[in-house]
């Protein structure tokens, strides 16, 4: 099997007024799984269906290999999508589903055979090639779809959230299948889904998409721990960051974080930074997430635990610390505390994150040391 790195140029799509992406591009490296992420509405089937042909850019160019294929139609590109819905046939069997392609292009009869019979070895569907696909199980079909798109050998795999309708065992199920069968071909595979989780543990790199913009690229932890901008913050992880939103001042001696009655002090998270002088009286975002919050009775900031949620292994606690203001940590599930009681609470300072408040981009400070 071939495989191909793909390029999206200054990419540009508009419809009508609306432009659906907006000046996008990213290069995807042979072989890896590289995902695109973001709302409903951002952009990504629309990329995605650009990279296949289906789509015109009004703007920019796309390149699979080395090759500039921009204006190619879908069948020369030598890439297959696999869409939301299933595509499958359902009155075929699932020998005709993987077949079709074959048909098409006009392989030669035992040629065929021996690839269907190869593909539904690697995607377990031996046992059930004489089965009409329709009759089968969602996981099944979409494996099924897999197959065909596979059996033509594209150079690269597309796929628009091709899990959204399985429910969440199956997903998870199947979201290891597709990685080990991407694995097993080493096909470079663009994948497209609304859902974080998903996509942090499937990819290899990750694109976050927002309102036809590209926000940032990369692998999942750096995507997590580094995220640029305010949106990509609040996009990945659950629970969701928390935000503290004020006014930087400088009162007595301390960094504050001021905003209504809220008073957040920072100073020992801000004197580990040269130019954060510079950042007075600007309106500002600490972003922390809650897993690097903890109860310490020697905590700068106090409140109330008004829930605590099991949240897998850990207990995800919402402390209020003023009346506009809820903070929540991510703490062993040993810990005990209850709700009603009074807590402080600390930060890891290496793990905070700050935000300017008009643009929403991360504020660079340079450290200390
Ligand atoms: N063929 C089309 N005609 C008009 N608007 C479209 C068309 N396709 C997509 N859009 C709009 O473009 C935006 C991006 O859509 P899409 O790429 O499907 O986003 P996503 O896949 O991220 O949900 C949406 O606002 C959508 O309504
Ligand atoms: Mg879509």
């Amino acid at each position: 099997m071939k495989i191909a790195k793909v390029r999206v140029v200054n990419v540009t799509k508009r419809f009508g007024d609306l432009v659906a992406v907006n000046n996008v591009s990213f290069e995807v490296y042979e072989g890896e799984i590289f995902t695109l992420l973001g709302p409903s509405g951002c952009g990504k089937t629309t990329t995605l269906r650009i990279i296949s042909g289906l789509e015109k850019p009004d703007l920019g160019k796309v390149y699979i290999g080395d090759n500039d294929v921009t204006t190619l139609p879908p069948q020369l590109r030598n890439v297959c999508l696999v869409f939301q819905e299933y595509a499958v046939f359902p009155h075929m069997s699932v020998y005709d589903n993987i077949a079709f392609g074959l048909r098409v292009r006009k392989v030669p009869k035992e040629e065929l055979s021996k690839k269907v019979r190869e593909l539904a070895e690697v995607l377990e569907l031996t046992d059930r090639l004489n089965t009409k696909a329709g009759r089968l199980g969602i996981s099944e079909q979409q494996r099924i779809a897999l197959a065909r798109c596979i059996a033509v050998e594209p150079e690269v795999l597309l796929l628009d959230e091709p899990l959204t309708f399985a429910d969440a065992k199956v997903r998870e199920k199947m979201r290891r299948e597709l990685k080990k069968i991407q694995r097993e071909l080493g096909v470079t595979m663009i994948y497209v889904t609304h859902d974080q989780l998903e996509a942090m543990m499937l990819s290899d790199r990750i694109a976050v998409m927002n309102k036809g913009r590209l926000l940032q690229v990369g692998s999942p932890i750096e995507i997590y721990d580094n995220p640029q901008s305010l949106f990509v913050a609040h996009f990945i992880g659950s629970p969701t960051i928390n935000t503290i939103e004020g006014v930087l001042v400088k009162e007595r001696g301390r960094f504050l974080v001021k905003r209504g009655e809220v008073a957040i002090d920072v100073s020992e998270f801000m004197s580990s930074y040269h130019n954060v002088e510079s950042l007075l009286g600007r309106n500002i975002v600490i972003g922390i997430r809650p897993e690097d919050v903890y109860l310490d009775v020697n905590g700068p900031i106090e409140g109330v635990v008004e829930v605590i949620e099991v949240s897998g292994e850990r207990l995800a606690i919402h402390i209020r610390v003023f009346k506009e203001l809820v903070l929540k940590a991510l703490v062993p599930i040993h810990e005990i505390v209850s709700e009603g009681e009074r807590v402080r609470l600390s930060f890891n300072l290496e793990k905070v994150h700050i935000f300017d408040k008009a643009t929403e981009e991360k504020v660079v400070l340079s450290r200390v040391k």
